[in-house]
């Protein structure tokens, strides 16, 4: 059996020889990434997180009962520490509502899994470990579904894997079922660009720490006093952009499949897109899907939407 280990050391074997170096997001949570990512979300400079909260504390009511039916279950993607859903659930009627949180990180699904039961009591809570990029097939059923996507997740991929994953999603919904979305809008740099680059180091630390990472489990020797964390966004396309940046010609060996890797100075890993949006860009990637974007919420500053999608 394929390991997760087995699955980790492939991926970045495959991203450090490329001939522009790569390393996916979804590594980044482990248990250290998971800390940082929550102080991430505490941070003023990044925005997102207070601006959906404020979404879904002061229009849950109205975006719940669009969402309501009978029997429905309530799936997940990407789940994190349900902080913000909460907002949202507390709405549902706890007797006929199934809760889903899908999460790659174990603990992220221990831990939404007790706090979301002690938060709303009565809710079913059905926490699920694992990729949802592999686990979509298992969530048909032919109870009302709602998936949640929420944190502008979406905007870690670029255009064409974001239309390809929603054209799964599509395919794994039945008409009536809903989506709903929570994307960061296009908006200037000067607020953009601190989300990730903040003055405390934080997003540095989180971006830094999948060298850690890969160090501890699969016995890699980085340095990362070499390295250093770099984000740039680009207004005119809206995406913003992470990678770690080697400071020195330097060669790193990574014992688990005996492999090492150069590194010019200045080279760059690319490590996280986050693509910010209109209503042109998510038309465009949901063209060609059954789905219907029916309605739409923003914060008050207008800096980040949540979308209800509607399979026709
Ligand atoms: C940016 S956080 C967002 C959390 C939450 N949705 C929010 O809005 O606050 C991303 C979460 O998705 C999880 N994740 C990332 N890639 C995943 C994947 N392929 N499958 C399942 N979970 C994933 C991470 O473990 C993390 O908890």
């Amino acid at each position: 059996m394929i390991t997760e280990k087995t699955l980790f050391a492939q991926h970045v074997e495959k991203g450090l020889s490329a001939s522009s170096k790569f390393l996916s997001s979804m590594y980044f949570y482990d248990k250290k990434g998971e800390g940082l990512f929550r102080q991430i979300m505490n941070l003023d400079e990044y925005y997102l997180t207070n601006c959906e909260l404020e979404i879904l504390m002061f229009q849950g009511h109205e975006i719940a009962h669009l969402l309501s039916d009978e029997h429905l279950e309530i799936i997940e993607l990407g789940a994190g520490d349900g902080i913000k859903t909460k907002e949202l659930l507390r709405h549902f009627p706890k007797d006929s509502t199934v809760y889903r949180p899908i999460d790659i990180s174990e603990q992220a699904i221990i831990d939404i899994s007790k706090k979301m039961s002690d938060w709303i009591p009565n809710l079913k809570v059905e926490g699920i470990c694992g990729d949802y990029f592999k686990m979509l097939d298992n969530l048909k059923s032919n109870n009302k579904k709602v998936i949640l996507f929420l944190g502008s997740n979406l905007g870690n991929m670029n255009d064409e894997q974001a239309k390809g994953f929603i054209q799964q999603l599509n395919l794994v919904m039945q008409k009536g079922d809903q989506l709903l979305l929570g994307l960061d809008l296009i908006k200037p740099k000067n607020i953009v660009l601190p989300a990730y680059n903040d003055s405390k180091g934080i997003t540095s630390e989180f971006n830094l720490n999948l060298l850690d990472r890969i160090n501890k489990e699969l016995g890699g020797d980085f340095d990362r006093t070499q390295f250093e964390h770099v984000a740039i966004y680009n207004e005119n396309e809206g995406i913003a952009k992470s990678y770690i940046k080697s400071k020195i010609d330097q060669t790193v060996s990574i014992l688990e499949n005996d492999t090492s890797f150069h590194f010019k100075k200045g080279e760059l890993i690319h490590t996280e897109i986050s693509r910010k949006y209109d209503l042109d860009i998510i038309r465009n990637i949901i063209d060609n899907t059954s789905l219907h974007l029916d309605h739409q919420f923003t914060d008050h500053k207008q800096y980040f939407t949540n979308l209800i999608l509607t399979k026709h």
